[in-house]
Formats: structure tokens, C-alpha cells, sequence
């Protein structure tokens, strides 16, 4: 998945950093900011048990799914005569709520999807809904058709990269019809667990072995760009969502990150690290980020001798920009905790 920050092109260069730590096999990796979960996917497969965490609800849904199930749900209590993932592609589709305000339908010129891709959505994400709501499903498989459905949509949405806004003119990708698939469940035998909390609030909750740490580095804040993601996940079912402007965005002052506001980044950095529980600090930063590299230092040595890895990286880019990747440094920092 297009995602800021997305680590899957860093995977090797992390997992060499933390091969070399003597943990024993099944050592607790607690990915507190987790995204996409690439990071938490790549350390499963590891056999590492993995704790994964993001605050956003479509992020907490990729974890619920990739890292805190261990086999591929049965929906036995759905009681239908096929798969469940060939029913709903199968479903007609119905004008609801991402149909009137978020795809070309009637006067609405919001177009970040097709209006039969969007028809497909409502009525999809409306079916899960109520199997959760009769009990047809448990909420483990609730979040794997929750994680399948925004996987579809991701791949034929009208944008960039990210929701901020759509593109004016159809993309050829999001022209092509929506189609869930089974996702990739990775076996373990490990207690995996996934939450979704404020970090600085759950982190002192649970002692582990590596906490690793990949906070947002710059001012963008994902509630803001990736909104419609968050409103798929969330539903618009309880109370409709307010939406407004020309994006359509939906109100997310509640989920702001202060790793997102510069003058509140470092604190709160500082305020993570000092109640963290963990034999490793493992922190992800990037060097066009908010928080100055001595500054980093400065917070996590508080807590043990810090270590320094770099890589250059190609950053990813939205396309339809200037097309050029930009080259940026990718830090690691290590801190064995001591103090
Ligand atoms: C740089 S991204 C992580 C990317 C992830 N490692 C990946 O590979 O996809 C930062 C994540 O932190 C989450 N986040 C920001 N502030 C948070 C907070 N205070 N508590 C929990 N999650 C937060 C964001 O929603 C976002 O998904």
C-alpha cells in the first residue's frame, strides 16, 4: 500500500539492525506506530511475537488482521453456500453514503472513485456491518473483511497517493472494477496482539523486548490524509460523519498526532521514550524531520548508550508530482536500555 513513511523498502535494513540483538526466539517486537503494519508483518514471519499498535481505526484493521490473526478465519456462523470474499464481490451494487458524497454520482463532482466502484463499496461495507450487528461474524473476521474491503478500495481510488485530495482527471487504475481479495494471513504460533491507543498512553503498559518506534516525521498529519480510508473503517452507521470543504474531509481534530506539530514533537518523543518498558529502543526518523537529529540523541541516551545506523533511500513520492525521487537519509537509532 501507497502509505507515508511506509517502511517495506527498509525491511532488510531493520531486521539486520535487530538480528544482531541477543533476544531469545519468540522475543516480544512491539511496532507502536504501525501504519500498514509492513514492519510487524516482516518480524511475524520471523517468529518474533509481535504487539502492534496505531491510533487510527483502518490501521488498527490491518493489524487486527495481519499480525493479530494467526489463521484464516471459518465464518462458520455466516451460514452461506460460498466464499465469503466471492459473496460480497458478487453483491449488487447500492447508491448509500460513499456513493452520493464521494464518487461522480448526481450533482456531487467529489471523485476520488467510480460510481459503480462506490455503489460496490456501500454495499459492501454495509453488509459487513450487519453480520457484525446479528453476531454472524466474530470480530476477528469482521476486521479480516474490513482490512480485504480497504485493500480494494486502495488500489482503485482517483488520487495521488494520499486522500487530501482527488484527481481531476480518471486515473486508468481507478476506472477498473473493485475486487476484494482473500488477505495474506501469516501463521504463528506466537500470542500476537494489536491495539489501538494513543502510544504514549499504552506504552507502559506492556514489557517487551524491542519497541520499535517509526512516529510520523513531518507535519502531515495521517488523520487528515488518509480520511477516507479512516471513514470506510470507521462506517458512517452509529451518526453520520459531518463532512466538509471540497475533499469531503471529516472532522479528525481528535486524532491529531503532536509528532505531526513541531513544537510539540520532542516532548512528546521524550515523554515515550522515558515510560517505555523495553530492553531496546529501536527508532525509525528520517533527517528532513521535525524533531533535529542531536535532539534525538539527547532524548533517548536519558535511557541508555544510543547507536546510530544510516541509509540513503529513495522517499516515496506521489505521483503526477515533479516525477523525481527525492534522496533522503533514513536513521536508525538503538538505545539498550540501562536506565
Ligand atoms: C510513519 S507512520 C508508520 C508507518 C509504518 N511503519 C509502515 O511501515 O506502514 C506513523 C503512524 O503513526 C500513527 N500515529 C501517529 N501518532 C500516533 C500516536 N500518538 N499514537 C499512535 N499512533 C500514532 C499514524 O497513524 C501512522 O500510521
Amino acid at each position: 500500500m501507497r502509505y507515508y513513511g511506509c517502511k517495506t523498502k527498509l525491511l532488510d535494513y531493520i531486521s539486520d539492525v535487530v538480528a544482531s540483538l541477543p533476544v531469545k526466539k519468540g522475543a516480544t517486537f512491539f511496532d507502536i506506530f504501525s501504519g500498514t503494519a509492513a514492519v510487524g508483518k516482516h518480524f511475524k514471519k520471523l517468529d518474533y511475537t509481535v504487539y502492534s499498535n496505531d491510533f487510527l481505526e483502518f490501521a488498527h484493521a490491518f493489524a487486527r488482521c495481519y499480525i493479530e490473526t494467526n489463521s484464516k478465519p471459518r465464518f462458520a456462523n455466516l451460514k452461506i453456500n460460498e466464499d465469503v470474499i466471492t459473496y460480497l464481490n458478487d453483491l449488487k451494487g447500492k447508491v448509500g453514503f460513499i456513493t452520493k458524497n464521494y464518487s461522480p454520482y448526481g450533482k456531487n463532482v467529489r471523485q476520488y472513485i467510480s460510481v459503480e466502484n462506490a455503489k460496490k463499496v456501500d454495499v459492501i461495507r454495509e453488509t459487513i456491518e450487519s453480520w457484525k450487528e446479528s453476531k454472524k461474524i466474530s470480530s476477528t473476521e469482521y476486521y479480516y473483511l474490513i482490512t480485504s474491503l480497504i485493500d480494494a478500495i486502495n488500489l482503485v481510488s482517483n488520487v495521488t497517493g494520499t486522500y487530501a485530495a482527488y484527481l481531476k482527471t480518471w486515473d486508468a487504475r481507478a476506472l477498473k472494477p473493485m475486487k476484494l481479495s482473500h488477505p495474506k494471513i501469516i501463521p504463528s504460533i506466537r500470542e500476537n496482539k494489536s491495539f489501538n491507543e494513543d502510544a504514549n498512553k499504552l506504552v507502559s503498559k506492556y514489557s517487551v523486548d524491542i519497541l520499535y518506534l517509526d512516529p510520523p516525521y513531518n507535519a502531515r498529519q495521517f488523520a487528515s490524509n488518509y480520511f477516507f480510508l479512516e471513514l470506510i473503517a470507521e462506517g458512517w452507521f452509529k451518526k453520520q460523519p459531518e463532512i466538509y470543504g471540497g475533499s469531503g474531509m471529516r472532522p479528525y481534530e481528535h486524532q491529531k498526532s503532536d509528532y505531526s506539530i513541531s513544537r510539540k514533537a520532542a516532548d512528546a518523543l521524550n515523554d515515550l521514550v522515558m515510560k517505555a518498558k523495553a530492553k531496546y529502543i529501536l527508532l525509525s526518523y528520517n533527517n528532513e524531520g521535525i524533531i533535529p537529529h542531536e535532539k534525538i540523541r539527547e532524548i533517548l541516551s536519558k535511557r541508555g548508550k544510543v547507536k546510530v545506523f544510516e541509509k540513503s533511500h529513495r522517499r516515496y513520492r506521489a505521483i503526477n508530482q515533479d516525477g523525481s525521487n527525492v534522496v533522503t537519509k533514513e536513521s536508525l537509532f538503538l538505545v539498550k536500555v540501562e536506565k
